[in-house]
């Protein structure tokens, strides 16, 4: 549990899709009473927005033009149901509907836009203004918290990372094949590691984990003893 009298740090967990970031970086907010920001999710909430806008559609070239004019109607926020984050647009709970494998298909592209990318990283920074908060995603070590005290970068091989995501969208009933599953996480990792801004990166100071032969709790644990390590020295 966190003592409400030690300071409070900056915690930034960046890694390839479906690396099990989430899942270790929800947790550890937890443990230690700070918020939790999935990045991520705000790149897919504008991803179903502009599908829902015919902006963007799986197979074909995003309209950027306007999804860069549509971006100051956008409001991404999140709500709190015990523990777990809900995404919302503009009012709408959608946090099912951005997990969906069409969005996963389309949100590469769209989260490669520069001013799509400046508006979310506006979005975090203030977010993590008064620090006490584990955020995840591709940049955030690199761009969004430069000056976080605490630095990850997860990873697993790609054939690890798919049958996970296989697995979480089957038991929820999604019809998908492993290979569809793998090929998208190949096709994102290629976007998110090339694109010109904010590209997916180690950060020089960050901790690097390969989880790839880790339990959740032996992630969990690993994660947990680096923050007490952290603020022992901060
Ligand atoms: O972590 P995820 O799979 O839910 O992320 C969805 C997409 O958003 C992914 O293709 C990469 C992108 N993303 C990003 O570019 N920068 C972030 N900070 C977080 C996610």
């Amino acid at each position: 549990m966190n003592n409400s009298t030690e300071r409070k740090i900056t915690i930034a967990i960046d890694g390839y899709s479906s690396s099990g970031k989430s899942t270790m970086a929800r947790a550890l907010a937890s443990a230690i009473g700070y918020r939790y920001i999935d990045s991520g999710a705000m790149y897919r909430a504008v991803t179903l927005w502009a599908m829902r806008n015919g902006l963007v559609a799986p197979g074909s070239e995003p309209d950027v033009e306007r999804i860069v004019e549509g971006l100051p109607l956008i409001d991404i926020d999140f709500l709190v149901d015990g523990q777990r984050q809900l995404t919302t647009l503009n009012g709408e709970v959608v946090e099912n509907e951005i997990r969906s494998l069409e969005v996963s298909n389309c949100v590469s592209p769209i989260a490669a836009i520069p001013q799509v990318r400046h508006a979310m990283v506006a979005m975090q920074k203030a977010m993590g203004r008064s620090k006490g908060i584990v955020m995840d995603g591709r940049d955030i070590g690199t761009v969004v918290f430069p000056d976080a005290e605490m630095k990850v970068f997860c990873d697993a091989s790609a054939e690890q990372r798919a049958s996970r995501r296989f697995k979480e969208l089957t038991d929820k009933g999604a019809q998908v094949t492993y290979q569809e599953v793998l090929d998208n996480v190949k096709t994102r990792d290629h976007i998110d590691e090339t694109r010109s801004e904010g590209p997916l990166r180690c950060a020089d100071d960050a901790v690097r984990l390969d989880n790839s032969d880790m339990s959740i709790e032996e992630q969990n644990r690993w994660l947990l003893d680096l923050y007490h390590q952290r603020v022992s020295q901060s």
